[in-house]
């Protein structure tokens, strides 16, 4: 500004704050059930449809994603991100499930495609759900091990892209994976499929209810992700991070988790100015939910606050479990 605003009380901010209108009218952000993407978990028949930390949020049979996907629409989200919950008998060492035809992940995708072909297809990728130890990726040396991480990560998502997905998420953090998975997709017929890479992701407590959803809680052993996952006490790593996968061929990336994160966010819009996805994680969601429960927080206020802070902070998308929810709370005003 070259001059001085006026003072009070020639100015009176409170002006613009008079009516709902006005309110409405010099608001500096939106927020539509269009920016939303519902994750979507898919199970085998025999295993349970619910886990405790996580009320409200179903696992599908595959017969059952018809109901989830139509009721999904009919609020108005277009975007899904899917994940299979894959049974402990199936689950080994290296993660050999991840790679069969037969998997249910690429049943799921098939599925999805075919019921609702105008629907957005979202696919996370990475190996915990598959592995006996719980962990992203393939053991080596008491660590997960980067490079044959990559190369099989880079295999399954051309399977997925194959099976229906129009945007491949690796959610595991191995360096180096977006640039081999552009390479296979590329060289296999599937340019236009997209890479929306988890760039930021951090090692969190919040991702408990996650786990316990995909039953891999059990499998981790107390053990943990730090030795791939971001460390909480940096930022300006996240921009390297996000500018890796971006030099790598991402389209766009995913800060996670969200309301803690929100300075990550800002930080990565402003520094790219790409397309940036919040992921309000599980255990947010279960936060929430205790405190609505409880009758500690107004759910509506909570969460329509929370997604609009995504925005405010600079995403342009937000991955929530309470996409449906939220598209009818904001369908209602
Ligand atoms: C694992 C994966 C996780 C989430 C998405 N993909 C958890 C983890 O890293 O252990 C977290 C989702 C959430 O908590 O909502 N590849």
């Amino acid at each position: 500004m070259t001059t001085l605003p006026p003072l009070y009380p020639t100015a009176r901010l409170r002006r613009n704050r008079r009516f709902e209108w006005l309110r409405d009218l010099v608001a500096e952000t939106s927020l539509s059930h269009k920016d939303l993407v519902w994750p979507l978990f898919v199970r085998e028949k025999d295993a349970a449809p619910t886990v405790a930390s996580m009320p409200g949020v179903r696992r599908y049979t595959l017969e059952e994603l018809d109901e989830a996907l139509t009721r999904a629409r009919a609020l108005g989200i277009r975007t899904v991100l899917l994940f299979p919950v894959i049974p402990p008998e199936l689950r080994d060492e290296v993660g050999s499930e991840s790679l069969k035809d037969s998997a249910l992940v690429f049943k799921a995708l098939a599925r999805i495609k075919a019921l609702a072909p105008d629907m957005g297809l979202m696919a996370d990728l990475a190996l915990d759900p598959y592995t006996s130890h719980g962990h992203d990726g393939l053991i080596k040396d008491g660590d997960v091990h980067n490079d044959s991480t990559t190369e099989v990560l880079a295999k399954v998502a051309l399977m997925q892209a194959q099976a229906g997905a129009d945007i491949i998420a690796p959610s595991d953090m191995m360096d180096g994976r977006v640039a081999a998975i552009r390479h296979l997709l590329d060289h296999n017929g599937h340019d236009q499929v997209g890479i929306c890479s988890y760039a930021a992701k951090y090692c969190s407590a919040l991702y408990g209810p996650f786990r316990e959803i995909l039953d891999s809680q059990g499998f981790l052993k107390g053990g943990h992700k730090k030795s791939y996952q971001m460390d909480p006490r940096n930022g300006a790593e996240a921009i390297r991070e996000v500018a890796q996968d971006l030099h790598e061929g991402a389209d766009s990336v995913i800060v996670k988790p969200g309301t803690l994160y929100l300075d990550i966010i800002h930080r990565v819009k402003e520094t790219f100015q790409v397309p940036t996805f919040a992921y309000h994680v599980s255990g947010e969601y279960a936060m929430l939910k205790a405190a609505a429960a409880t009758g500690f927080l107004d759910e509506k206020r909570t969460l329509l606050e929370t997604l609009i802070c995504f925005k405010r902070a600079g995403a342009d998308a937000i991955i929530t479990y309470s996409a449906l929810e939220a598209a009818q709370w904001l369908n209602e005003v």
